[in-house]
């Protein structure tokens, strides 16, 4: 793991990072100087955890002010919370299941953007890197609504880098096609084989190579990018 003082100083919110990519960036981002506030449903073994389940909007701006008034600032979130859902056809997908992918996905992206602005305008700095998916952008078949709360991601923080731009915030997505984590026990091995045939390297991506790039979106350096969808599909996506 890269150790610089890239972070020295700053406080970061990682949602998600109990596990998966949520972890391995929230990893990063103290190896490199920051304080981690995990907000997740589970602990994590990075940082301080604020348990929470991001679809509670009253819950999560709680978290955020308790931030502020522990530590005086919030200069980073970094929104990995997510879920798959089961997968089917969209004409058999469970109701509930589509509510529950959507909620999470993109109502509690939407809750945590919503938390965390206010205190990143009063520092006049802040960075966003939330976790949409190639899916958002192709659409992958028997994951409608998978791929429909990326889309909205997508979408949503078009919009948020769009609001911010003259501030010193920015808000960016990254979608990156399958990388192996514990995700992956929500879906069917068929849909597992589907994603990776997608992928021209004919490989999952590796947990690092998508925390180098989340790394850099949420340092001072993504300065003149907002409201952008970074790339990490191993040659799949084509726009
Ligand atoms: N792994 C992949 O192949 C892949 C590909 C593209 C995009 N993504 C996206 O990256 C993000 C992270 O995925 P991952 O593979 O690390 O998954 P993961 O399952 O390993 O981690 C997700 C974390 O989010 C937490 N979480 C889920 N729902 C929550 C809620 N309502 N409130 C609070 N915390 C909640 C879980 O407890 C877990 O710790 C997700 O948004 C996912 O859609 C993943």
């Amino acid at each position: 793991m890269k150790q610089s003082n890239r972070f020295a100083g700053q406080v970061a919110v990682v949602t998600g990072g109990a596990s998966g990519i949520g972890h391995e960036v929230a990893g990063q981002l103290a190896a490199e100087g920051a304080r981690i506030v995990v907000w997740d449903r589970q602990q994590s073994d990075i940082g301080e955890t604020r348990l929470l389940d991001i679809t509670d909007a009253g819950d999560t701006a709680r978290a955020a002010e308790e931030i502020m008034e522990r530590h005086g600032r919030l200069d980073i979130l970094v929104a990995s919370a997510g879920i798959t859902g089961p997968n089917a056809t969209t004409w058999d997908y469970p109701v509930a299941d589509w509510a529950s992918v959507i909620q999470v996905n993109l109502l509690g992206m939407f809750h945590c953007c919503r938390a965390v602005v206010p205190p990143m305008l009063k520092g006049n700095y802040g960075r966003i890197v939330a976790l949409a998916s190639v899916a958002g952008k192709e659409g992958n078949p028997n994951a409608g609504a998978y791929s429909a709360s990326k889309a909205g991601v997508i979408g949503l923080i078009k919009s948020l880098g769009k609001e911010l731009a003259t501030t010193g915030v920015r808000a960016n997505c990254l979608a990156p096609a399958a990388v192996r984590t514990p995700l992956f026990a929500q879906m069917k091995q068929e849909h597992i084989d589907y994603m990776l045939s997608k992928i021209p390297m004919g490989r999952f991506g590796e947990l690092d190579e998508i925390s180098a790039m989340v790394c850099w979106m949420a340092s001072p350096e993504c300065s003149f990018t907002t409201g952008a969808v970074f790339d990490a599909t191993g040659g799949r996506a084509t726009f």
